[in-house]
């Protein structure tokens, strides 16, 4: 990468203004130990929401509710976000960002649990969103579950898909970054799917249901 690459990808990931509500929910994500998804991504599923005009998310990896904020930001003013972490401290932290950031209660539905026990339980084809942030060595799963819940027209987004820039060097052979590699190329190459891996944070992978 160009020296001015690299200064155009920092641009790009430092333009997005934050306010206080995602501040502090920063903050109590490093409180928590969790790391929140960076700005540009925060701008980027703000706008993927809203252009999706979708009325149903799926959230997997709550965290403190930094990406959860942004999700809401972008979804309409009826829509519904499930949101889904196995940490009850997380969920209570991102319960408190989601109330400052005005959003009423009735939006968002919180489930403490495994990922993989919960979504099994969400119903076929009545999900708009699902957005993937959380234990990389069950992504295949969670990605097929997705697949499931997702509607016709509906958009799947994974967090951290480059994970931070292993993918992409061959060389690295650990377990999180051959599963990611590997969700990669078969989101890629999966005739029900039109994917894009987007360069933004660690890598934004973006795929809608046909
Ligand atoms: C990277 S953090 C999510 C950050 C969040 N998306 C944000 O930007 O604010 C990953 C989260 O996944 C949760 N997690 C890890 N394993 C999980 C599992 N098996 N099921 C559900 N949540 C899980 C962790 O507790 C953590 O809160």
């Amino acid at each position: 990468m160009s020296a001015d690459k690299s200064t155009s990808w920092s641009y790009a990931e430092d333009l997005p203004a934050e306010d206080d509500v995602l501040m502090r929910a920063r903050e109590r994500s490093f409180e928590l130990g969790v790391t929140p998804i960076g700005r540009g991504v925060g701008a980027a599923l703000t706008v993927l929401a809203a252009a999706s005009k979708a009325q149903t998310a799926v959230e997997i990896g709550t965290g403190a509710g930094v990406s959860g904020v942004c999700l809401l930001r972008g979804l309409g003013p009826q829509a519904v976000l499930t949101t889904i972490d196995v940490d009850v401290e997380h969920l209570r932290a991102a319960r408190e960002a989601f109330l400052e950031s005005g959003s009423p209660a009735n939006r968002t539905r919180t489930i403490s649990g495994r990922a993989g026990d919960v979504l099994p339980r969400l119903t076929d084809a009545a999900y708009d969103l699902v957005f993937i942030d959380a234990d990389k060595p069950s992504l295949p799963g969670y990605v097929d579950q997705a697949i499931r819940l997702l509607k016709s027209s509906g958009i799947l987004i994974i967090n951290d898909a480059l994970d931070k820039d292993r993918v992409a060097n061959p060389a690295a052979r650990d377990a999180s970054t051959t599963v990611l590699r590997q969700v990669g190329r078969s989101i890629r190459d999966d005739d029900r799917l039109a994917s894009a891996m987007l360069p933004t944070g660690d890598g934004l992978l973006v795929a809608v249901k046909k």
